[in-house]
């Protein structure tokens, strides 16, 4: 199977934004660590990770409603043209798809019911990934950022529901103990605000 790393990150990073990347880069480095702990296929983990939000990124009109299918039609296009094998193709495609799902069904997103579940390994891994990465400074700093022109009570409350979905969603137990004292120190920082 030739799948080269190097192809796919030239073909990614300069498509995404400094924010995206910088997101990218540490899900990577997180899901490397938990697809170890978790016995999963690290090359499925990290060509999945490297593509998953490309979708909602500018040359792609950033889609962010619905970006796991839009990332993965991307992904499945530069797979397709490099000839990847289907079945590499089929799992890394399944992660991307199934990024999201957890969290927006504990939050009654209505994406989440035409969105697929995490159902092997290497997806629960991806998903745990960009989780625990959201789980920190960078990931408040987004959220609070984007929902900023709400009334302070309701973008603290929003806030504290969107890091416990996070958190209770996650599908490994390497992801929920690695993520745990992540959540503590959000769960601490949005108590100060209120
Ligand atoms: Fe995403
Ligand atoms: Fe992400």
């Amino acid at each position: 199977m030739n799948i080269s790393i190097t192809d796919i990150e030239k073909f990614v990073f300069p498509k995404l934004d400094d924010m995206n990347a910088f997101h990218t880069r540490q899900c990577r480095e997180i899901g490397a660590i938990l697809a170890e702990k978790e016995h999963a296929d690290k090359t499925v983990v990290d060509v999945a990770l490297m593509f998953h939000d490309i979708g909602r990124c500018r040359p792609y009109k950033g889609a962010a409603h619905d970006h796991g299918e839009a990332s993965a039609r991307i992904a499945a296009k530069f797979m397709y043209d490099k000839h990847y094998p289907g079945e590499f193709a089929g799992k890394v495609l399944h992660c991307i798809t199934a990024h999201s799902t957890p969290r927006r069904r504990h939050v009654n997103h209505p994406l989440a019911s035409a969105a697929p579940m995490p159902e092997t390994k290497e997806a629960k891994v991806v998903y745990d990934a960009d989780m625990i990465q959201a789980l920190s400074s960078f990931g408040l700093v987004k959220h609070l950022r984007r929902n900023a022109g709400l009334p302070w009570r309701d973008m603290v409350a929003d806030a504290k529901l969107s890091f416990e979905a996070k958190y209770k969603t996650l599908q490994t137990r390497s992801g929920k103990r690695t993520a745990k004292p992540r959540y503590e120190k959000v769960k601490e920082f949005l108590g100060g605000l209120q």
